[in-house]
């Protein structure tokens, strides 16, 4: 069988943990392939909304395996307080959830790191979510970092080594900080991370492969944060596009088999960084009023503009897309014409490529759409959506030449509308 995988084409948000969900009844196994806790994954159903922030989004159901592959940072901490927070709620998934031995821990001096570093780069900070990402990868790829399975041999010392370089290091900083408090929550989150499986995952999803069973992979963030492709600096420090899934899991490039790439009906962006259709005015504050965009993580207001094709379609590129899947389009029914961003332009030139920078000189050339102007958010089928609606869709589907087979209508389950016969 395949790994498909789905993963965010903007700067994250896109409702990713929401339709995870609802594709969770087709496979057998969801796994998630990078990032950390800096993610904020939202699903709603029963009339109650939960975020997840390290276990895989198709944790809800039964008789399905969630794993937490190599490629993910974990915090021992912020994964005891998901935990804690699902037994609270009823929900007991030790059964369900195995992590990867390879998996790298975040401690909580990353986490005082990432903040000393913002700290210092003032005006210029990536607007990171202070989650301590950045300095687990970098510890990752420095070849400094500890793993899930060190929690299994001999902990406290290689912890403590580790905990005095990260001490030096933040003797460069003028921060002032406080490690005592974390460590006792460490050791509880390391309690807590040993009452789950603790495994080799790359072997095991590859047997569970062989033996008939499907995967579907939940990357976290979006491709325009992606190291290698996003609009750097600005970015996180993982490889959220779909090659991310080889290597975050130990699976061959041809085992891959579908990629859904999910965006919104327009576009937001948390953080710092160039954003091209980033808009200032009241349509903006609009959006983020009825779209409800402020951060799943950290609370933070999210920038919002309109949809950029040009960012969109140098995404579909990079991924592969088989599949598209538009969120949100019910948060753009109260505006008379909608806007696409197709090209950019600066000064007389207009260009169609992604470039190397966002410059900030840098203007969209929009498209103007007409409005649907109708709630959209009950809706149960394609053969009810506004003329208007279908035009918008046949106009994306035109510029990035791949068909959206999913529309989403709202932030529950049962808002998903999927269009298979557009495949
Ligand atoms: P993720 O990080 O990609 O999983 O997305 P987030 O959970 O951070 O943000 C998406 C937000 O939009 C969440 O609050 C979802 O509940 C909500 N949402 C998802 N799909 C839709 C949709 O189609 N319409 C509306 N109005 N909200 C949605
Ligand atoms: P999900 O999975 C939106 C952004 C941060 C910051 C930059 C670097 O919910 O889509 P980091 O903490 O990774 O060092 O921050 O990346 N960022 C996200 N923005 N959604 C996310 O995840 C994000 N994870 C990180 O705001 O600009
Ligand atoms: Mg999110």
């Amino acid at each position: 069988m395949k790994v498909d995988v789905l993963l965010g084409l903007q700067w994250g948000d896109e409702g990713k943990g929401k339709v995870v969900d609802v594709l969770t009844p087709k496979y057998d196994i969801i796994t998630r392939f990078q990032g950390g806790p800096n993610a904020g994954h939202t699903l709603e159903f029963n009339n109650i909304k939960h975020v997840l922030h390290n276990i895989p989004s198709g944790i809800f159901h039964e008789n399905k395996l969630n794993i937490i592959g190599n490629g993910v940072v974990l915090d021992p901490i912020t994964f005891k307080k998901e935990i804690d927070e699902l037994k609270k709620k009823g929900f007991n998934i030790s059964k369900k959830l195995m992590i990867s031995k390879k998996a790298h821990l975040i401690l909580p001096t990353h986490r005082i790191l990432d903040a000393a570093s913002e700290a210092s780069k003032g005006k210029t900070k990536i607007g990171s979510t202070l989650k301590g990402i950045g300095p687990t990868y970098m510890d990752k790829t420095g070849r400094n970092g500890l793993r899930v399975g060190d929690i299994l041999n001999n902990f406290d010392e290689k912890y403590k080594a580790l905990k005095e370089k990260h001490i030096k290091l933040l003797e460069g900083y003028n921060f002032k900080y406080d490690i005592a408090e974390f460590e006792k929550e460490l050791q509880e989150g390391i309690d807590c991370l040993k009452e789950f499986k603790i495994i080799d995952s790359e072997i095991e999803i590859n047997n569970l492969l062989k033996s008939g069973h499907s995967v579907l992979a939940e990357g976290a963030q979006g491709t325009l944060l992606d190291i290698d492709f996003g609009s750097y600096p600005f970015v996180t420090s993982s490889n959220t596009i779909s090659a991310g899934a080889c290597i975050g899991l130990g699976v061959a490039p041809t085992t891959i088999g579908q990629v859904y790439g999910i965006f919104k009906a327009y576009c937001t962006r948390v953080g710092s960084g160039p954003f091209p259709t980033e808009l200032f005015d009241q349509t903006g504050e609009n959006i983020r009023e009825f779209g409800h965009e402020f951060g799943a993580t950290t609370g933070r207001p999210r920038r919002c503009g309109w949809i950029d094709l040009v960012a969109l379609k140098y995404a579909v590129m990079i991924n592969g897309v088989t599949q598209l899947i538009m969120t949100k389009g019910d948060v753009l029914s109260q505006f008379d014409v909608i806007k696409a961003c197709t090209a950019y332009k600066v000064g007389d030139e207009i260009f169609e490529q992604f470039p190397y920078e966002l410059a900030q000189d840098l203007e969209p050339v929009y498209t103007e759409l007409p409005g649907w102007k109708q709630d959209l958010t009950k809706l149960k089928s394609e053969d009810e959506f506004p003329e208007e609606l279908n035009k918008y869709i046949d106009f994306i589907e035109q510029e990035l030449e791949v068909p959206i087979t999913i529309i989403s209508v709202g932030p529950d389950r049962e808002q998903t509308i999927v269009r298979d016969n557009h495949k």
